[in-house]
Parts: structure tokens; sequence; C-alpha cells
């Protein structure tokens, strides 16, 4: 088994991409979202809280919650449940309130 929960190359799908997830890349399909992908993997931990470090994940599926909060490309605070992946997209887990763009 190779860990992925995905289905096989059965059905229609979108073009294969690659993607990043803390450094390790990832195989996925044009339309699906960063948090079915992380999900498929087993990676489900999307960031920690910024007081208590406690870990957060994928709660309500559709972009209302913001438990899924990650850093997309340098940018925090993107929604893993609405986001579609793309090829070369870097998908890094989010610390706190990720990182800072003062500069
Ligand atoms: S899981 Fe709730 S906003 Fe993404």
């Amino acid at each position: 088994m190779s860990g992925d929960l995905r289905l096989g190359d059965a059905g229609a799908r979108g073009r294969r991409v690659v993607l990043s997830v803390d450094g390790k890349p990832v195989t996925a399909f044009e339309g699906e979202t960063v948090a079915g992908v992380l999900l498929a993997i087993g990676h489900i931990v999307s960031r920690t809280s910024p007081t208590r470090r406690e870990a957060r994940g994928y709660y309500c599926g559709m972009g209302a919650c913001w438990d899924c909060a990650l850093v997309i490309d340098g940018r925090p605070n993107q929604r893993a449940c609405v986001t579609p992946v793309a090829d070369g997209m870097r998908v890094e887990t989010q610390s706190g309130f990720g990182p800072t763009r003062l500069a």
C-alpha cells in the first residue's frame, strides 16, 4: 500500500501536477483541492494555533472555519479546503500566524 488514499487511475481526472508539501514532492490532479490532497497523503495537521501551539486541521471543508489555513507559495493563512492545486505550488504547514511579510 502506498499510503495514498485516493482512488487509482480509474475515472476521469485533471492533468497530473506536482506540488511540494513541506518540501516533499506530491503528485496531485488539477481539480483537487489542497485539503483533499493533504488528507489523501495523511497530512492531517495544517497549522498550529498562534498562542497555545495546538494542532489544527480540516474541520468544515467548505471555507468557513479557517482551521485549514496554511502557507501556500509563501502566503500565510490560505485555506486549503477552497484552494485548488497547481503545478509547482509550495504548501507548508503554518506555525502560528505564519511568516510575516514585513520587510
Ligand atoms: S476546513 Fe474549514 S475553512 Fe477549510
